[in-house]
């Protein structure tokens, strides 16, 4: 089977990395991918969301299957012009990733058919929107309904603080067209935790849970940033909660989508917030997590290749996937400045001497070549994945494996794994 993968981070390094060790791949292929990326799979320059260029790609290289990594080009249906051009394509149709693309679509969803999350309200004016607002009291949450690079959720501790968020979107139009209807939530407390599945339209295969740490600095402080760790499992997702999910959550969802003509196929990434009266969705993503899939991965213990195949072809039924007991931890080094304005160019070296340990892998996300010499390209730049007997030893693993890499110009959290590590 000829594959192309689409994307250029951690996760379809990591993606590259599981699909490039199945017997069932005779050959890869990555748009755009990265230097990492390069190591497994010929990369090809075109961008991933460049439909045009993508199925150019396909019929000249004779690609029998894409994997589409991230949201964006789902949302804009390139599943479907791979499908409609006879090439099998891992990911949701557009009209199923309005589960990402449409926040209010997913409200409805849920309140339609009773699947557990905050009450909301939508909103095209802001008046009404105040007026929820006011009604309601803080803390409340405020999000652009579309796609808005992980920046478009205000958790408003006041009343004003949501004002501003919504005069922001409606009357600044600081989303753009993304933002031009908001979904006003309930504040849920909890823990939160990510659940992922395979879906196939009509059945769901569960696949891990994980956590991640969104804030940029040590103790959750600062921005919020696309992720600056993982781990995986998630201890406080325990079997039972897992199973409440997949009954209360992932099951409706999938059927919800079939009867309304929007069949789901690919990973349903669920955010959830457990709370005192049981897990509710935050929101759902219609992908792998960036940078949880780089966890969840290497506790695969089967070949990933033909659980995605399964997925697209709609035949997930009785398909079992094993995996480790271990845990693994993910560390992300970002370039200095990150998230705001990260700074590129800065030199990268140590990372044959971090990687000699067997447990440790090395995921790149924003790296470029210049010779011989690697450098940085982005704002998260690398991903350091250990495994470990539990989540603790996969942390010293991947922190040791950290302090062999010598790059004055990156930085990381160092405290990844705390609150599950913090529990035992
Ligand atoms: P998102 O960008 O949708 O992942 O949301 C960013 C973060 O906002 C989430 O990870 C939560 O920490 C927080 N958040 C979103 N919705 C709620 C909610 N209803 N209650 C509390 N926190 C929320
Ligand atoms: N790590 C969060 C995301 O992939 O959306």
């Amino acid at each position: 089977m000829r594959v192309l993968i689409v994307g250029s981070g951690g996760r379809e390094h990591a993606l590259a990395w599981a699909i490039a060790a199945s017997p069932l791949c005779d050959a890869l292929f990555c748009a755009p991918g990265n230097p990492g990326i390069a190591e497994e799979a010929s990369c090809v320059p075109i961008a991933a969301t460049d439909s045009d260029g993508i199925l150019a790609l396909c019929r000249r290289e004779r690609i029998d299957f894409v994997v589409i990594g991230p949201e964006a080009p789902l949302v804009a249906g390139l599943a479907d012009r791979l499908e409609a051009a006879g090439v099998g394509a891992f990911g949701p149709s557009a009209a199923a990733a309005a589960l990402e693309g449409s926040k209010g679509f997913t409200k409805d969803l849920c309140a339609k058919y009773g699947i557990p999350t905050a009450a909301y309200g939508r909103f095209r004016d802001a008046d009404s929107a105040k007026d929820f607002v006011r009604r309601r009291g803080a803390p409340i949450v405020v999000k652009a309904d579309g796609l808005a690079a992980g920046k478009g959720v205000t958790v408003a501790l006041t009343v004003e603080e949501a004002f501003a968020a919504i005069d922001s979107a409606l009357t600044l139009r600081r989303f753009g067209a993304a933002g031009a209807e908001l979904v006003i939530e309930e504040f849920l407390e909890g823990e939160e935790a990510s659940f992922f599945a395979l879906l196939d339209g009509s059945h769901a295969l569960p696949l891990a849970t994980a956590q991640d740490h969104k804030r940029v600095g040590d103790g959750d402080t600062g921005p919020n940033t696309g992720g600056m760790g993982a781990y995986s499992p998630a201890p406080c997702l325990t079997p039972a909660l897992e199973c409440e999910v997949m009954e209360r959550i992932i099951t409706p969802t999938m059927r919800g989508m079939a009867a309304e003509g929007r069949s789901f196929k690919g990973v349903l990434y669920a955010g959830l917030m457990l709370t005192a009266t049981g897990p509710k969705l935050i929101e759902f993503n219609v992908r792998f997590g960036d940078p949880e899939c780089q966890v969840l991965l290497p506790r695969l213990k089967s070949d990933l290749l033909p659980a995605l195949v399964a997925a697209r072809d709609g035949v997930l039924d009785g398909f079992d996937l094993r995996w480790r007991d271990d845990a693994a931890l993910c560390v992300v080094l970002a370039a200095k400045g990150y998230p705001d304005e990260p700074v590129k160019g800065t030199e990268i070296t140590g990372l044959a001497e971090a990687a000699l340990d067997p447990a440790v892998k090395i995921f790149h996300a924003g790296t470029k070549r210049d010779g011989a010499r690697l450098l940085a390209d982005g704002g998260r730049v690398l991903n350091i994945v250990a495994l470990g007997s539990d989540i603790a030893a996969a942390r010293d693993k991947a922190y040791a494996a950290i302090d062999r890499i010598r790059w004055p110009g990156g930085f990381c959290r160092r405290d990844i794994g705390w609150r599950a590590i913090g529990r035992r």
